[in-house]
């Protein structure tokens, strides 16, 4: 994706030193544009509990960046494999919502562990695998960004051409992910085919990723969009301003359930209650093979409930956090919901589309079943 004329991905290694990872640090954006390096296991679990770098996609591909910056620093004896398998616990216990956390770490533990050579051999795996995760991330929301396109054209010709409006939520964009992006990988192709689009962006609070981040990546790219408070969807929808919800998940459901930002199932809701499409955009990295029920089993990640009680702004050329209630008032912070199934018209992987449904799924990834 370009920022100013010039290509970024999210997360590359440093061009004259291959030991040190660079992120943009998403905490400072929109307002200021700030790459970190990062040199060991602690920095990289601290830029992803602390956000640094956030979203499913994204947080997969830093910690396969995280196992290779394991692997430079373990031991170089016998110790070198557990150093790993520890260091792998400690990413994975950074957040707990987000599936491609722990299928990442767990892709390099078994890289690294099936290489026989010495430890150069070793090291060399990690950082191949790093890469190849990174790589895949961004092509398969390219891919996404070609079979949603379907979608969005069907739209735009029911309509005659007239601009179609997309409702997201959150940032499933290309910060969430190594480039593209899922759910913006559509609108990114719809906009660049020259069809008209508009995106209505829900702020998304209490980290106000939609407002800040997905706004500002859009406009980047020159998508038409608007922000809207987080409550104003359901009133688009039942007046017909809303042609199309396009969301990112960061845990699904082999059975179809969509884990994502809280607020999501409230829009899904109001999608269903006015015949308006619900499609989630993900890459098999997100999928979880194993549970069921989603609703029940997805774990929810709450934060300091500080995130809600204060808001961060810009003002005089500077960051400021200022506080939205009552000194005393206690806050709760649950920041993922699970959108079952049934409210889920389908889902759009780098595969193809499919149904929100077992059946759905396992027909786009046989191998899967078991
Ligand atoms: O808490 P975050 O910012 O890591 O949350 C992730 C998200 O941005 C959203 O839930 C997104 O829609 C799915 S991640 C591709």
């Amino acid at each position: 994706m370009n920022i100013d004329g010039k290509h970024y991905r999210t997360i590359w290694l440093k061009e004259d030193d291959s030991s040190i990872v660079q992120i943009i640090d998403q905490r400072h954006l929109p307002h200021k544009f700030i790459i970190e390096n990062l040199k060991s296991v602690d920095d990289v679990a601290r830029a992803i509990k602390d956000m640094h770098v956030r979203g499913a996609g994204l947080i997969g591909a830093t910690a396969g960046f995280g196992m290779y910056i394991a692997a430079l620093n373990a031991p170089k004896d016998e110790i070198f494999m557990p150093q790993l398998a520890a260091d792998g616990e400690l990413l994975k216990a950074t957040r707990p919502t987000a599936v491609n956390l722990a299928w990442a770490v767990d892709r390099q533990l078994e890289a690294i562990a099936a290489v026989n050579g010495g430890m150069d051999a070793k090291i060399t795996k990690a950082l191949e695998t790093a890469q190849a995760i990174a790589d895949e991330d961004a092509d398969f929301c390219r891919q996404i960004g070609q079979h949603g396109l379907s979608i969005i054209e069907k739209i735009s010709k029911a309509k005659n051409g007239d601009v179609v409006n997309i409702l997201t939520h959150c940032n499933a964009g290309w910060l969430a992910f190594v480039d593209y992006g899922s759910a913006t990988a559509p609108m990114y192709a719809a906009h660049d085919k020259g069809i008209k689009i508009h995106i209505w962006v829900d702020e998304t609070r209490p980290r106000n990723q939609g407002a800040r981040l997905t706004a500002w990546e859009l406009g980047q790219h020159g998508v038409p969009h608007t922000v809207i408070a987080d409550n104003v969807g359901g009133h688009l929808m039942q007046h017909g301003l809303v042609d199309l919800v396009l969301t990112g998940t960061d845990r699904t459901t082999y059975t179809g359930d969509v884990g994502n930002k809280i607020g999501t199932y409230l829009k899904a809701l109001a999608a269903h209650d006015n015949g308006v499409p619900f499609y989630t955009a993900l890459p098999s990295s997100t999928f979880d093979w194993i549970m069921h029920d989603g609703v029940k089993e997805v774990p929810i990640e709450q934060r300091g409930g500080e995130e809600v009680k204060y808001i961060q702004g810009f003002h005089d050329g500077e960051i400021k956090e200022v506080l939205l209630t009552p000194e005393d008032s206690p806050a709760a912070n649950y920041a993922f919901d699970v959108t079952p199934s049934r409210l889920v018209t389908g889902l759009i992987t780098e595969r193809g589309i499919c149904d929100a449904s077992e059946e759905g799924v396992l027909g786009l990834y046989p191998e899967k079943k078991n």
